[in-house]
């Protein structure tokens, strides 16, 4: 038998709820902040996530799902949402639009990576991207709309993780202190971060190593080397989140595994979901637009891993909606009844009730059981009396209770049953 790939998903009928659930209630929140969707493709050419993403990050040294097509042009699927929307915005001349221009987006993405709980190569995000203002204001405006989602899904036990980690102006300062830090324990890294210390000492803070790891966790800290502006903006932030009621931590060892990051970073963290507990990430990347090929314009954004906001509502005991079941199921019984049963319907759904009736040659009995099962909240049985005369029993499946309808009209029922 064939089966899917490895670390990819069957989101099969039981599970799809809370994908439509979560996907609807990001919509409404970013609607209310005045985002509007955008969608890029699946794939785009390589070089648009080893040039955005960064091509000393695990990203895209080792988790690229990358292949020549049919021209020998190197293709990649989309690791993430950020490049793809940074690159339709500079394409389609949106960087001299009106500003801030705020996007938001619901994604399959791949990674190459370890399959485990919340964590495929296949997965899903929703994610927000806001350009045009350098404002602290506007990151805190991400991360209160990332905030309010997490909240909105019932989702506890979660904690913001903050840090800046500079701009091209202080950064080259803290990459030299980095990189003379990590040079004392050279021969202990790995052989990636080995490679890294020239190239881009920062990624050896977010390797997945536990020996690189653990040497980081003493490194050198970024907000020791922050300029003025960063420090200052980074201030402003902090005061503003604390104005709109939004706990934070410190934590000064996050520096997030993609390279387009400045000033701002921030992760929402979950407890009690497994290793894979960082439902949201993101931050500001005010180089980006410029280093594929657009002018100058700030950004800042997040994105969300849906599986592992499914697995922190389930953690929280979080309701999840199900879909509506039935108003109304139809018995019919014999070959004239079947044919009006359709009929009645598909006159009810065309009413906006949701109806149901025998598609499988049922005895009443065993219907009576489906009806039950799918959890239809009234039962109508059709027979030869009933066809003639027009007029049936509705039965309210909760408590029993009868009475006569006409079914006759079916705009005239669905009334009945609203
Ligand atoms: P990221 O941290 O790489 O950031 O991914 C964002 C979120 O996607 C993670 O916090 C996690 O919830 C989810 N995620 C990542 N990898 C997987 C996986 N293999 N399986 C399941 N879920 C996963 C970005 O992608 C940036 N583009 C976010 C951003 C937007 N920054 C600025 N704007």
């Amino acid at each position: 038998m064939i089966q899917k790939m490895r670390g990819t998903l069957d989101i099969l009928p039981e599970q799809t709820p809370a994908f439509a659930y979560i996907e609807k209630t990001a919509r409404e929140i970013c609607e209310r902040y005045g985002y509007r969707e955008i969608r890029t493709p699946t794939f785009e050419a390589t070089e648009l996530f080893s040039r955005g993403v960064g091509d000393t990050t695990d990203v895209v040294q080792k988790e690229m799902y990358t292949f020549p097509d049919k021209e020998g042009r190197s293709l990649t699927l989309r690791p993430e949402g950020t490049a793809s929307v940074v690159r339709a915005m500079i394409e389609h001349g949106r960087c001299g639009g009106v500003m801030p221009e705020k996007l938001f987006y619901l994604i399959n993405c791949f990674r190459y990576e370890a399959p485990q709980a919340g964590r495929s190569r296949e997965f899903f995000q929703f994610g927000t991207e806001t350009f045009g203002s350098p404002s602290p204001y506007t990151d805190a405006t991400v991360i209160a709309l990332a905030n309010d989602v997490i909240r909105a899904l019932g989702i506890r036990d979660v904690s913001l993780h903050l840090n800046s980690i500079g701009c091209p102006a202080c950064r080259p300062n803290y990459r030299k202190a980095l990189a003379e830090y990590f040079s004392r324990y050279k021969s202990e890294l790995c052989e990636t971060c080995r490679g890294r210390l020239e190239t881009n000492p920062m990624r050896i803070l977010d390797c997945k190593s536990p020996i690189c790891g653990k040497i980081a966790a003493q490194a050198p800290k970024t907000l020791d080397y922050l300029c003025d502006d960063c420090r200052g903006h980074f201030e402003t932030l902090k005061v503003s989140l604390s104005d709109l009621g939004i706990p934070f931590e410190i934590d000064t060892h996050l520096v997030r595994g993609l390279d387009y990051y400045t000033k701002t970073v921030f992760e929402f963290v979950c407890g009690g979901i497994g290793a894979q507990s960082t439902v949201c990430g993101g931050g500001r990347y005010d180089g980006l637009v410029r280093q594929l090929g657009g002018p100058d314009l700030p950004a800042a954004g997040f994105a969300m891993g849906i599986t592992r906001l499914i697995l922190a509502m389930e953690q929280a005991g979080a309701e999840i909606p199900q879909p509506k079941t039935p108003v109304l199921y139809i018995a019919p019984l014999g070959e004239e009844a079947a044919k009006k049963a359709i009929a009645l319907t598909h006159g009810l759904r065309a009413a906006g009730i949701v109806a149901e009736c025998d598609l499988m040659g049922r005895s009443l009995k065993s219907q009576m059981k489906y009806a039950d099962k799918i959890g239809a909240a009234h039962t109508l049985i059709l027979g030869s009396s009933e066809l003639e005369s027009g007029r049936g029993v509705l039965r309210r499946m909760a408590d029993g209770e009868q009475r006569e309808v006409d079914f006759s009209d079916a705009a005239a029922l669905a009334k009945v049953l609203c």
